[in-house]
C-alpha cells in the first residue's frame, strides 16, 4: 500500500490532524521526541505554544516560536502556532480531534488524566498518550532552565539552536 503523503490527504481522503499543546519554554529533546512520533502517525501536526500571561517565561512566546519552527522545519507536516484560552477551544476552531502528550512517569498521569477526560468532556476532544523514551523520562524544560542558569550542561537536553539561545539568555542575565 502507498504511504499518506506527508502534510496530504491520506489513502482514505480523511486529513488526520492533532494537536500537541505545550508552554515550550523551551523546547527539549523530550518535546521533539514527541512530536517527531506524531508527525509518523498523523497526516498534519499542529504544535501550538499556549500563551499564558499570569505565567511568567524565560522566552517569549515569539523566541519560543521562532525555536520550534527552526527544530520542526525537517518535518514537512508539522506546523507551529499559538493559543490563548482553552486548548479544546483551538481543537474545534481548526477541526483537531485529538490531542498527543507525551507521559514520562506516573508522577505525570494524575493531572494528564484529569485533563484528558474535562477536554473530552467539554467538547469531545480525545487525548492520546505516548509513554516518553526513557531517555527523556526526567527531562523537563523548567530543569532545563534551572541547570542553565547555573552554568550546568545541558547539551544533551535541548536542540543545539535552543542550546545557543540559553547560553546567551543565561550569560546576559548573570
Ligand atoms: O507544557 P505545559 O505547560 O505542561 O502545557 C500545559 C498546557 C498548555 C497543554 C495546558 O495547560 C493547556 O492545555 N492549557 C490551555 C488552557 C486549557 O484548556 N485548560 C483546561 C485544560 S482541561
Amino acid at each position: 500500500m502507498k504511504p499518506p503523503e506527508a502534510g496530504g490527504s491520506s489513502v482514505d481522503g480523511i486529513v488526520r490532524r492533532a494537536l500537541c499543546p505545550g508552554s515550550f519554554d523551551p523546547v527539549t529533546n523530550g518535546h521533539i521526541d514527541i512530536i517527531n512520533r506524531a508527525a509518523n502517525l498523523y497526516d498534519e501536526v499542529v504544535v501550538a505554544v499556549f500563551v499564558n500571561e499570569s505565567k511568567s517565561s524565560l522566552f517569549d512566546v515569539d523566541e519560543r516560536l521562532a525555536m520550534l519552527t527552526e527544530v520542526t522545519e525537517v518535518y514537512p507536516n508539522v506546523t507551529i502556532d499559538t493559543f490563548e484560552g482553552l486548548v479544546v477551544d483551538y481543537c474545534r476552531v481548526h477541526d483537531i480531534p485529538v490531542i498527543v502528550k507525551g507521559l514520562r512517569a506516573v508522577s505525570d498521569f494524575d493531572y494528564e488524566l484529569q485533563m484528558a477526560q474535562m477536554n473530552r468532556g467539554l467538547a469531545g476532544v480525545d487525548t492520546l498518550f505516548m509513554p516518553t523514551n526513557p531517555e527523556y523520562s526526567f527531562l523537563a524544560s523548567s530543569l532545563v532552565k534551572e541547570i542553565a542558569k547555573w552554568g550546568g550542561d545541558v547539551t544533551s537536553l535541548v536542540p543545539p539552536n535552543v542550546l545557543t539561545r540559553l547560553k546567551e539568555r543565561t550569560s546576559a542575565t548573570g
